[in-house]
């Protein structure tokens, strides 16, 4: 039996700026993840610092947060069996340089910064990132 997981995924401002966002999109949407909520919108550093907290004390942290809220970007919540899982499988490695083939930024990135896209890195990364960007969805299936 399969329980439905939620994700949240970003569409950075990279990819916004470089029409990317439908490729991406199909490309979630063929692994069959339905896409529960979706927005376009320009983020403030308040809600990069609250996104990014465990990040904060980083070096790169402040170039990212530049980057992260320098235009639009595309933030959706996805549904399906092991969700968080497989959008990590469909992004790659964080780094593009060294995401494999086929993934989202193996195909598309080059960067470690400018990597395209943005996904939960855990079941509980999820709920707290769902309620924090979708606080409407906040006790969504799977107690998220
Ligand atoms: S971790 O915790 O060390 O594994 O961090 P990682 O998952 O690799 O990266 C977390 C996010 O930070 C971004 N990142 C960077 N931005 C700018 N410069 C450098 N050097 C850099 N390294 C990592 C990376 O894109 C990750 O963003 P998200 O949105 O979480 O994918």
């Amino acid at each position: 039996m399969t329980e439905a997981q939620r994700t949240l995924v970003l569409i950075k401002p990279d990819a916004v700026a470089r029409g990317l966002v439908g490729t991406i999109l199909e490309r979630y949407e063929r692994k069959s993840l339905r896409i529960v909520a979706l927005e376009l919108r320009t983020i403030d550093a308040a809600l990069s610092d609250a996104h990014y907290a465990e990040h904060l004390e980083r070096a790169f942290y402040p170039d990212l947060r530049d980057f992260i809220t320098s235009g639009p970007l595309v933030a959706l919540v996805l549904e399906g069996d092991q969700a968080v899982e497989a959008v990590r499988g469909l992004n790659g490695a964080t780094d593009g340089r060294k995401a494999a083939p086929g993934t989202i930024r193996g195909d598309w990135a080059l960067s470690n910064q400018l990597n395209l896209v943005h996904g939960s890195d855990s079941p509980e990364s999820a709920a707290r990132e769902i309620a924090l960007w979708f606080p409407s969805l906040a006790s969504g299936p799977g107690g998220q």
